[in-house]
């Protein structure tokens, strides 16, 4: 059985003192007893001072971001094997604000997600479409594509450590939501490329999020969709009560 998770995406969010005190909130409300594999991923400097907070609970630390080589002259960059040194078991690649403000490239993302997997770290792979492709209709072939020329270069083996998160650009940070009928729609599909590529047996276990604008409101109905396996969420994961609502959907 596939596992449900919530993610929280703090992006550049938060000081040390405020991360600090969003992690400790968390611990106070995210209930023990959850189910539900639940993961915050703040920012750099802020990663190990998470780690000493959370190591011995049920939240699991994830990265934004990480380079493809292990060490050298990469200035501003960091290693996959730095973030597994200090707790990260989780790192997210691919994300729509890498792609569209830093270049973040197919052939990058590849690399990156090759990486992540070698490290035996768990990747969650980012995608989806722009408005513009929604609305001509394209939003299935881009999909495709984004998948196809970066993460389904793994291997069955490697694919066994990826977690996958549909995020129409449309729906980040705008408060517009797929309805759950698109998040199901193209979950499906996800998990037909799935299938097709991996065979059954990957499709079936392989954790499909959705990411967009889950609020409190809206988390209950698109994590009742069949094939949508829990959410990467940005903005209500700054308030530890809308997360925790969030986490407790299922
Ligand atoms: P949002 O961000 O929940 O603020 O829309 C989601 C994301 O970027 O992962």
């Amino acid at each position: 059985m596939r596992k449900h998770i919530v993610a929280g995406n703090w992006k550049m969010n938060k000081t040390l003192e405020a991360s600090k005190a969003l992690t400790q909130d968390l611990l106070d409300k995210v209930p023990t007893d959850t189910e539900t594999h639940v993961m915050v991923a703040p920012t750099f400097p802020n990663l190990y001072p998470t780690q000493e907070l959370i190591k011995d609970s049920n939240i699991h630390l994830a990265a934004q971001n990480a380079h493809f080589e292990e060490s050298g002259a990469f200035t501003g960059e960091v290693s996959v094997e730095m973030l597994e040194s200090v707790g990260v078991t989780t790192v997210i690649i691919g994300h729509s604000e890498r792609r569209s403000i830093f270049g973040e490239t197919h052939e990058l993302l590849a690399k990156k997600s090759s990486k992540v997997v070698q490290a035996d770290l768990q990747l969650m792979f980012c995608f989806g479409e722009v408005l513009e492709e929604r609305k001509s209709g394209n939003h299935f072939d881009v999909v495709k594509q984004q998948l196809e020329e970066s993460v389904f270069q793994l291997s069955a083996e490697e694919f066994k450590q990826v977690v996958l998160a549909y995020e129409p650009v449309w729906a980040i940070g705008t408060g517009e939501t797929a309805s759950p009928e698109q998040a199901q729609e193209m979950h499906a599909f996800i998990r037909s490329l799935l299938k097709e590529k991996y065979g059954e047996e990957t499709a079936e276990n392989t954790s499909i999020l959705y990411g967009g604008s889950v609020k409190p409101k809206n988390a209950k109905e698109i994590f009742s969709q069949p094939d949508v396996d829990g959410g990467l969420i940005g903005g209500a994961a700054l308030k530890a009560d809308d997360f925790v609502s969030i986490v407790t959907a299922f």
